[in-house]
């Protein structure tokens, strides 16, 4: 089984490139030593190659926050795949709520993920319904995302991708507000069942499965060990060095 994941999305934080350096410096300082976790940093596209250049070890993966379908092109403001690969990158978010909720769609997503794939770099692809009913309709929504957010990926490339389910109704809180592990658990669970009824059981066993949503230090290990996730998909908590590294050292104590 592959290690467990750490992903920091700092999403379109922070203001300025200087405090985007001495954010990543401290990230760096902090994660040193973590063993048995992957750990990754999404900072804003823009900031990318800047970091990577300044980065030369290995401890930390870098990651896209999102890319377009295509590799080159007249796209005003769009952010290749290649242009990622280019510089460094590894990972790529595909399909974050805070871009559908701008208007992308399945198929768009769907696009972006095979064009991130087709130049070797691991989508994680996030899905999530916005709110719960009584009536079980989030699993099917979970599951419509799921299937036409990987139509026409190969069967053999299945394993490669990485899906992080958040739960739009639990992103941005406090930890009190994330998800119970036990409800994390039955997502992990039915997102796997998913996978082995569509892929068979060891291209699912592959998948690796990450939570994200209100993550913080203090809940991070009892989602950890209660909802057996492969890793984490972190915001606001990765914006402090100090809580980002905590999780990841809750992660490193998990195997
Ligand atoms: P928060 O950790 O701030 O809830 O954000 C989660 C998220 O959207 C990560 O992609």
């Amino acid at each position: 089984m592959a290690k467990k994941l750490i992903v920091g999305n700092w999403k379109m934080h922070p203001a300025t490139l200087a405090d985007a350096k001495k954010l990543f410096d401290a990230v760096k300082r902090k994660v040193t030593g973590v063993r048995n976790a992957e750990v990754a940093i999404a900072p804003p596209a823009l900031f990318l190659g800047v970091l990577t250049e300044r980065y030369k070890g290995k401890t930390i993966a870098f990651c896209g926050q999102d890319a377009f379908f295509e590799q080159e092109g007249a796209y005003t403001g769009e952010v290749s795949p290649e242009q990622l690969k280019s510089v460094g990158v590894r990972y790529c978010i595909i399909g974050h709520s805070e871009r559908r909720a701008l208007g992308e769609g399945d198929e768009t997503v769907n696009r972006k993920l095979r064009s991130v794939m087709a130049r070797g770099l691991t989508p994680i692809l996030c899905v999530g319904e916005s709110e719960r009913d009584d009536d079980g309709a989030y699993l099917s929504f979970v599951s419509a995302q799921i299937r036409r957010g990987l139509v026409d990926v190969p069967l053999a490339e299945v394993k490669n991708i990485i899906i992080a389910y958040e739960p739009v109704w639990a992103i941005g809180k406090s930890a009190e507000s994330a998800m119970k592990p036990r409800d994390m658990h039955e997502m992990k669970l039915y997102i796997y069942k998913l996978l082995v009824e569509r892929y068979g059981e060891s291209v699912a066993k592959r998948v690796r499965i990450l939570y994200g949503g209100s993550v913080e230090g203090s809940n991070a290990s009892a989602i950890l060990t209660e909802s057996a996730v492969d890793g984490f998909l972190v915001g606001h908590a990765s914006l402090s060095a100090e809580s980002f590294a905590q999780i990841a050292r809750s992660i490193s104590k998990t195997r």
